[in-house]
């Protein structure tokens, strides 16, 4: 067994997001208590062409191990030849496989989601990765299906478990649901039960509450949190200190949060290969107004934002908002 679900533990994932999950955002997470992560997704074929960019997306630290690297694709030799890659050059601590995701441009190529429709292929897929790295784990992320009419997270979560998959994430909502309705927990909760490999729940996962049913009411071994984290990396620290002491506590100022995004642009742009142009931010706009979703007045905030060009900008918006909220009083 994997051993971050070993002796009972019940791991906090953060999940992957493209986009989002930056090797600096996820050093932010790990800060809060985010027990396992996972890269966000990566063309295999692009990674065996050695596109520099994609490189960086997959890049980690020593400290935010475990690390998983995940990457999508629809044929088995080249998915086989970007994990064995992987593996030579990062050896993260497992390669995950992306069969959920609902983007068109990645259901055209019949990856992602696309898979879902055709279990047999993504059984190939999963052993040709399992027998290309067999030093290093391989695990799975799914769907509950493509439709409705196609829940098919069961006969899937058999097959790669049978083709030697060591771990299945399983987000709660099918392809046509794509981000919105409700996350269906009670076929997550009969594929976990179904299954020998551990089960990690995803959908809508929002607080310590949340964490407890699914510990209580399912036999999964650990759950994943993606967008409750995209504006709230504390979320983490936020759960595991309610599941110790069983209070909440008090939710960083916003004079911390916005330490938290100056330090994150900043540290973005020391990055290599990345969008920079010398100094201009403005292609980390949706980032950082990302990142202050859960603030007081963000609304007023994304307004702000969308002028900014330098960090001298977002300094100043930041000294203005943290002035107005210094009291912990929203004075508009
Ligand atoms: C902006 C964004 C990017 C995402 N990118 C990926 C990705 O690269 N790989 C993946 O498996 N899922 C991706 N997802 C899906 C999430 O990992 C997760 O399954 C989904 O958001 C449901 O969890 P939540 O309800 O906690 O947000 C993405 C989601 C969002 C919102």
């Amino acid at each position: 067994m994997l051993p971050w679900f070993q002796n009972g533990k019940f791991p906090l994932y953060l999940a992957p997001m493209a986009r989002v999950t930056d090797i600096v955002f996820r050093q932010f997470c790990k800060d809060q208590g985010a027990d396992v992560m996972v890269t966000e997704f990566v063309q295999a074929d692009a990674l065996t062409r050695e596109d520099p960019k994609l490189w960086e997306t997959v890049d980690f630290t020593e400290q935010q191990r475990p690390m998983g690297v995940q990457i999508f694709g629809s044929n088995p030799d080249s998915m086989a030849d970007a994990a064995r890659l992987l593996a030579d050059r990062l050896q993260p601590d497992f390669i995950d496989i992306n069969f959920g995701c609902p983007a068109d441009r990645v259901i055209c190529m019949d990856a992602g989601s696309s898979m879902l429709r055709n279990p047999a292929k993504l059984g190939k897929v999963t052993g040709a990765i399992v027998r290309a790295v067999p030093g290093t784990p391989v695990t799975a992320k799914i769907r509950t299906g493509w439709d409705d009419e196609t829940l098919v997270a069961r006969e899937v979560g058999h097959i790669v478990e049978s083709e030697g998959a060591q771990a299945l994430t399983i987000h709660g909502r099918t392809k046509a649901q794509g981000y919105s309705g409700e996350a269906n927990w009670p076929l997550i909760a009969e594929v976990a039960e179904a299954l020998t490999i551990p089960v990690i729940g995803n959908g809508n996962i929002r607080s310590a509450h949340d964490v407890i049913r699914v510990r209580e009411q399912t036999s999964c071994a650990g759950v994943m949190i993606g967008r409750a984290a995209l504006g709230y990396p504390w979320i983490f620290r936020d759960i595991k200190h309610y599941l110790e002491h069983g209070v909440v506590p008090e939710p960083p100022s916003v004079a911390v949060r916005w330490g938290t995004i100056l330090d994150y642009t900043r540290k973005i742009m020391e990055r290599p290969f990345r969008e920079q142009r010398h100094n201009d931010i403005r292609w980390m706009r949706p980032k950082i107004i990302g990142l202050t979703k859960e603030m007081p007045n963000s609304r007023k905030i994304r307004g702000a934002l969308g002028q900014v060009t330098h960090i001298e900008d977002l300094e100043r918006v930041a000294a203005e908002h943290t002035a107005l909220h210094a009291d912990g009083i929203v004075k508009q």
